[in-house]
């Protein structure tokens, strides 16, 4: 098992940000819709898109992935099992449930079990498909599903649900009629699936809205080349890191539309920013002030984004809160930056966080993907070493990290524990 090393660094120059790990998972499982050899470029290199690559190839699906650039072909699957050992290492193979009972009418999805954040069922999805007409079991851990046809229906869904949503809009596309899908989500990635269906074809109305009207086809889709859009929460990590440090820092290779909530929160924080078409600079403040931030649906502020902001708040001026709308269990950070030597509470969903607090260096160990970005952020201005266990949460979803982080200036050393 791995370790990294960070000790207290200045930081200031660019990132480039990488391609969005939650765009390129569904886009990847929609190729399973797909007819042709399909090119997808700006695919990040990090360890959750390589499961999603295995997962494909072990249907049976042809596969070269070389400089960010995926190529795909479909038509060789000959299985329809996604396996526990697979499912098991990552929760959003279940995107692969919608294309292939959508595509062959039967599939084997193992049931993803609880995680570090919280029980995530993925009720919502099965619901879903059982009102487009399949018949869905759940036995010895899978969910087995069954169709003669899936017929096209109004889907309103409890709760948003990111993953969901794109299941079924990946299962509309081959089902008979017309899909409805109300209270759907509209977190940017939802938007490019959406995006990349119409360019290729598929009649889909109101994306980017939370009611989606999508037209069923009898034919495979033929995918033309496209690429992965910027990962948001990459762009919001390295802001973070700006913010943390009070240094400046550019982000380049993003949208800024996808990150104004994140950068309206660090506004409130008193940081300002040079803002351009492809890049967003951060720039230094007198005083770091406090922050009450709510997590929620897009647009709200991203969950994603909320132990990050944990970290940053541990240096502002004052008390700031952190509600937690989404997962039951997301505050598994709050011990580890405790450890560090910030002074933050729970009660219920509410997090609060003293400010002002001079870190120090420990050893700490990472729980999930974005709780332990939280504490690399916290290891650049912690005084002495930090030393992360278990980071190969990290390496889940943050492309060259260390490569990235050096460039900065952040002392940081990968290690065998
Ligand atoms: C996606 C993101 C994840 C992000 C999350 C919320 C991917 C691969 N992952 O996860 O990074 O943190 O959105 O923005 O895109 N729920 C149910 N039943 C269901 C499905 C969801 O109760 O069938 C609940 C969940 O437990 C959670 C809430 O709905 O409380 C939202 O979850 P959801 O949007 O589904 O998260 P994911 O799609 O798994």
């Amino acid at each position: 098992m791995k370790l990294l090393k960070i000790k207290n660094s200045k930081i200031s120059g660019k990132v480039k940000i990488s391609g969005a790990k939650n765009a390129a998972l569904p886009l990847i499982a929609m190729t399973i819709l797909a007819k042709n050899e399909i090119v997808i470029n700006n695919i990040p290199n990090v360890a959750d898109i390589n499961t999603m690559l295995k997962l494909l190839k072990l249907l049976g699906s042809e596969i070269e992935f070389q400089n960010n650039t995926l190529k795909i072909n479909t038509n060789s699957i000959n299985s329809t099992t996604a396996t526990y050992d697979i499912v098991k290492t990552m929760r959003a193979s279940i995107l692969t449930l919608g294309p292939l009972l959508a595509r062959f009418k039967e599939c084997k999805v193992s049931l993803p079990g609880g995680c570090a954040i919280g029980l995530r069922p993925v009720d919502l999805h099965i619901k879903a498909l059982e009102k487009m007409g399949a018949e869905i079991l759940i036995e010895n851990g899978y969910i087995h599903a069954k169709c003669h046809e899936l017929v096209g229906c109004e889907i309103i869904f409890d709760k948003i649900t990111v993953t969901g949503t794109e299941n079924i809009i990946m299962a509309a596309v081959l089902a008979k009629g017309e899909t409805k899908i109300l209270n759907a989500a509209k977190e940017p990635e939802v938007v490019q699936l959406c995006e990349i269906l119409k360019e290729n074809g598929v009649k889909i109305e109101g994306i980017g809205t939370s009611t989606l009207s999508i037209q069923g086809q009898t034919d495979l889709i033929e995918i033309k080349p496209f690429s992965v859009i910027p990962d948001r929460i990459e762009a919001g990590t390295y802001l973070c890191a700006g913010a943390i440090a009070n240094s400046k820092l550019t982000i380049t290779n993003i949208i800024p539309t996808h990150i104004e909530n994140i950068i309206s929160k660090l506004e409130e924080m008193n940081f300002s920013f040079e803002k351009n078409k492809n890049s967003v600079t951060i720039l230094p403040t007198d005083e770091i002030k406090p922050v009450n931030i709510v997590t929620n649906e897009h647009p709200g502020f991203p969950t994603d984004m909320q132990a990050q902001f944990m970290a940053v708040a541990t240096q502002a001026n004052g008390v700031s809160t952190i509600e937690e709308r989404l997962f039951e269990n997301r505050f598994m950070h709050v011990a580890e930056l405790n450890r560090l030597g910030a002074d933050i509470k729970i009660n219920g969903k509410v997090a609060t966080i003293y400010g002002n607090k001079q870190l120090v260096g420990a050893d700490v160990m990472a729980t999930d993907l974005r709780a332990s970005s939280a504490l690399v952020l916290a290891g650049i201005i912690a005084s002495g070493q930090t030393t992360i266990h278990r980071v190969y949460h990290l390496f889940r979803g943050y492309e060259n990290l260390t490569e990235k982080l050096k460039n900065i200036g952040v002392d940081i050393l990968l290690e065998e524990e």
